[in-house]
């Protein structure tokens, strides 16, 4: 997979790739993430990307232009399966989203910034917009990293132990189980006896039991999807 984000803050974005997972997913070459700063396409002395609004109002608009350079130059080098916008009215992210984009090959991910871009931008490029939250950000940027995360970490042989990424909370939409290492007993705060006896099918059952609990308790919302 290859991610190329789009944004007038590279260095905003740039450390959650230089650490972890995703810093051992790029080196291991199960996902190409590049950045291309806005600032590079501009064609005014300034390299200003953005101007007032038309019709008035507060706040800048990102303009047209920068934007359609980048993502312009970008298609005539590859095909992309999606051009995704970052902004606070788009789809809201979830685990379903996540799994479907970690299949695809190659993504642009525009983030926004100010009050976000010309409306001909979304119209022209965009096939997906998307946000993280009920909430604004000031700028695309942390939304794209944390979606560019919870794509990554779905990318086979990305994590350690296959299976674990079947097994987080969502998958199923279930929260995950309750969860236990050493020692058995931390200051006579137990784990439960259960998991200690080997039954694999009686503990299997305990964890969809504690994880339809846990939902129940917390998610119920999750139940009626
Ligand atoms: N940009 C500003 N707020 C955002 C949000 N909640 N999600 C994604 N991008 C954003």
């Amino acid at each position: 997979m290859r991610i190329d984000i789009i944004t007038v803050l590279p260095e905003l974005i740039r450390s959650p790739f230089e650490a972890s997972i995703l810093k051992r997913a790029i080196e291991a070459n199960l996902v190409e993430v590049h950045f291309h700063n806005l600032r590079d396409y501009t064609t005014n002395k300034h390299k200003s990307i953005d101007d007032t609004q038309f019709g008035g109002g507060a706040g800048m608009v990102m303009m047209i232009e920068p934007i359609d350079k980048c993502i312009s130059k970008l298609k005539q080098e590859r095909e992309y399966d999606e051009v995704i916008y970052m902004t606070p009215d788009g789809e809201t992210l979830k685990q379903g989203l996540a799994n479907h984009l970690s299949l695809k090959k190659n993504l642009i991910i525009l983030c926004g910034h100010y009050k976000g871009v010309d409306q001909r931008v979304r119209d022209q490029f965009i096939t997906k917009e998307i946000s993280i939250g009920d909430y604004v950000l000031s700028g695309g940027e942390l939304g794209a990293a944390v979606l560019c995360d919870a794509i990554i970490r779905l990318i086979p042989g990305v994590l350690g132990n296959e299976t674990s990424a079947l097994t987080d909370s969502f998958q199923d939409n279930l929260l995950a189980p309750p969860i236990y290492t050493k020692p058995r007993d931390y200051k006579g705060w137990k784990v439960p006896e259960l998991l200690f006896g080997g039954n694999t099918p009686e503990i299997e059952k305990w964890r969809e039991e504690q994880a339809y609990k846990h939902t129940k308790a917390r998610r119920p919302d999750l139940l009626d999807e």
